[in-house]
């Protein structure tokens, strides 16, 4: 008997130091010595085998459902932010509550959360996080997981929660037996986790070489535990494998970005798969004190880091209409997150472009996005292309109207001037945010006003308001929402003239464009009379622009549409402030933000512009200057970096003054 102690103390310390340690200091031969001598002892002496015996993480008999089991405390889950300006906010609200907050920043690891139960120290339950309040009994599957210890270092009550995971080493071999075996693969390591943690059959879990990752202990109080670092202190001293090496704290926004960077910078060098990073504020007191929200805990946050290219599943493929009748095709994909945003589609330009790729419908593609690109299909996995896909064909018709397509070079249009699709195309174009941004009016309102025959030209907005009644009793509709979309298109009509151009959908002529007439011209009537040769001699207009902007105002139904436009109530002059060029330190010259300052960053923002400057949100070769408030952003460490000049407030102020 003594020596069966012996032999489980052993074994679980050499487990425990190869699985969690990762410093083994014994041999695979002598681990295995050891292993079948207790094996041997154990199957002779069945009623003697210890509950923390390692012969228990070989699985067990198969089961035929998970029993379903409640958390004793919810297991929740952080909101997730995707940018430093969302860390930034982060750190403002808690400092509303928190005057001098400090942060654990931890690894947010890719798998999936798990509860773990032990009494007297002894695993005692295992269960999935499931709708957070009621999850499934996983225990024999967790069991087999070697980084989750059987016992604990102290005979105590303890619920602990962790990521269960795979590490990308066993997610390659998993996949390498499943590709033997001509089974589908996984597609990452956290599906792998998920598909292996849920085995009836735990046997099939114990092959998957899971791991345990603690992170939380949702009844700190209880072990006289004050704060989130103390926490994680004690999961490790309790046998538990934990980030220790990689956790770190912080007390500004600049060292979060920092500890961001370097973790993003150490991440495909690390053994397992993480998206992003916890942060947690580290005071349990301070926790107490921020509670939770309806649904999460306000103390926290989990950022993710920005994924440039991930894989979806082409769902349709799409043509869409432009306000010019050109037609697009469009991949529609199942939503997915990239470098922090939610996409959904991505355009697939023309026939040349999806013939080029091969792209079909059902195909896994790799989409990507970075800053304010336009989310691109960067290729199709071609291994993964299912049997019965059909490849593409392009449309010939116009999926509005009918009409025959014309291609003109690589471009199909619909040159049908009564199609719908170039109607409501004009009419989005004219609501949207850097036109007269006439909130509440979204694509599908447009698209169902249109066809109920309450909207044609855009001119038909104002005259919405006299069928109030009629479209309060639509389907989806009430006094309120009308009343708000009718409110909005009213205010819209004081809009600056810049706005009315762009929305007008003149050719060639963008936001940009769009604010150097208006503020050259000050009304419409003054840039309606402007000569050509006028026009094409302005700074940053040229030829193009001027025949674009004169054949529009030369055309008598677009001149009386600005009659009646101007009838309306519509203002056609120009509000925005002038632009006063004679700053010579700020005209003309390229500005990022980054931090907080004693005003709003819209008001420096609008004053640097004011002055005939560019304010952008990223620094590159272009940047001139960056204006730096408090706790800045990576955006500082950049522009150090590339050697641009810093200015303060003050500095600022005084070269204004
Ligand atoms: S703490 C109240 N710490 O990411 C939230 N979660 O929203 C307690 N995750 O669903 C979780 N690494 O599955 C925490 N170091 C970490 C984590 C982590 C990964 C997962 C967890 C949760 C989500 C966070």
């Amino acid at each position: 008997m003594d020596r069966y102690n012996e032999l489980v103390e052993i074994i679980n310390k050499a487990i425990y130091e190869y699985y969690i340690l990762d410093e083994p200091t014994i041999t695979d031969q002598e681990y295995d010595d050891y292993y079948n001598e207790l094996q041997r002892f154990e199957k002779k002496n069945p009623t003697l085998i210890r509950e923390d015996s390692p012969t228990l993480r070989v699985g067990g008999e198969a089961i035929d459902k998970f029993e379903k089991v409640e958390h004793i405390k919810p297991m929740l889950s952080f909101d997730d932010i995707f940018n430093e300006d969302e860390i930034i906010a982060f750190d403002e609200r808690i400092k509303k509550v928190i005057p001098n907050p400090k942060y654990t920043l931890e690894p947010k690891m890719d798998g999936l959360s798990g509860s773990l139960i032990y009494e007297n120290g002894l695993l005692v339950r295992a269960a999935t996080r499931g709708d957070g309040t009621v999850g499934e009994n996983i225990t024999m599957n967790v069991k087999t997981i070697k980084s989750v210890p059987l016992k604990l270092t102290k005979p105590i009550d303890i619920e602990v929660r962790g990521e269960i995971y795979m590490s990308k080493a066993s997610f390659q071999k998993a996949n390498e037996e499943r590709e033997k075996n001509h089974e589908n693969l996984f597609a990452n390591p956290r599906n792998a986790a998920a598909g292996s943690v849920r085995q009836l059959d735990s046997k099939i879990t114990a092959k998957r070489n899971l791991d345990f990752m603690a992170y939380f202990i949702p009844n700190p109080e209880d072990y006289g535990i004050k704060t989130q670092s103390e926490s994680l202190a004690y999961l490790k001293e309790l046998g538990f494998k934990t980030n220790y090496k990689l956790n770190s704290t912080a007390s500004s926004v600049s060292d979060i970005i920092k500890y961001i960077e370097d973790l993003a910078k150490k991440r495909k060098d690390l053994p397992f798969a993480i998206d992003g990073v916890v942060l947690k504020v580290d005071s349990l007191s301070d926790e107490e004190i921020l509670g939770f929200t309806s649904r999460v805990p306000r103390w926290g946050i989990a950022y993710k880091f920005p994924a440039l290219e991930v894989l979806t599943d082409l769902q349709e493929i799409k043509f869409t209409i432009g306000r010019t009748g050109k037609v697009t095709p469009n991949a529609i994909f199942s939503p997915v997150h990239v470098d922090g945003s939610l996409v959904r589609k991505a355009t697939l330009h023309n026939e040349d472009y999806c013939l080029e790729k091969d792209i079909r419908v059902g195909d896994v593609i790799a989409i990507r996005k970075a800053g304010d690109v336009i989310p691109e299909v960067v290729e199709v996995k071609m291994e993964r292309r299912k049997e019965n896909s059909v490849p593409f064909k392009m449309i010939e018709t116009c999926p509005m109207c009918g009409n025959n397509l014309t291609k003109v070079d690589a471009n199909h249009y619909c040159l049908n001037e009564l199609c719908p699709a170039r109607h409501i195309e004009s009419l989005i174009h004219f609501v949207s945010r850097n036109a007269m941004y006439i909130e509440g009016l979204g694509d599908r309102i447009i698209e169902d006003f249109y066809n109920m025959g309450y909207l044609k030209e855009v001119k038909d907005l104002y005259y919405l308001k006299n069928y109030k009644e009629e479209l309060m009793t639509l389907e989806g509709f009430g006094e309120k929402s009308i009343t708000n979309i009718l409110d909005n298109i009213e205010s819209s009509k004081n809009n600056s003239l810049e706005r009315l151009l762009f929305g007008l959908g003149i050719r060639h002529i963008g936001r940009k464009k769009a604010i150097i007439l208006a503020s050259k011209y000050k009304n419409i009537d003054n840039l309606i009379n402007a000569s050509f040769d006028e026009l094409k001699n302005l700074n940053e207009i040229g030829e193009i622009i001027a025949t674009s902007v004169t054949d529009y105002f030369s055309n008598q139904d677009n001149r009386d549409n600005i009659e009646e436009l101007k009838s309306l109530g519509i203002n056609m002059d120009y509000l925005g402030g002038e632009v006063d060029n004679s700053n010579e330190f700020i005209s003309g010259k390229t500005f990022v933000i980054t931090g907080t300052l004693s005003k709003s960053r819209d008001y420096y923002k609008e004053l640097l512009e004011s002055l005939g400057a560019n304010v952008t949100g990223k620094v590159t070769k272009k940047t001139d200057y960056v204006l730096l408030g408090e706790n800045p952003g990576s955006k500082y460490d950049k522009a150090k970096e590339m050697g641009i000049k810093i200015i303060s407030e003050a500095e600022l102020n005084e070269n204004i003054d």
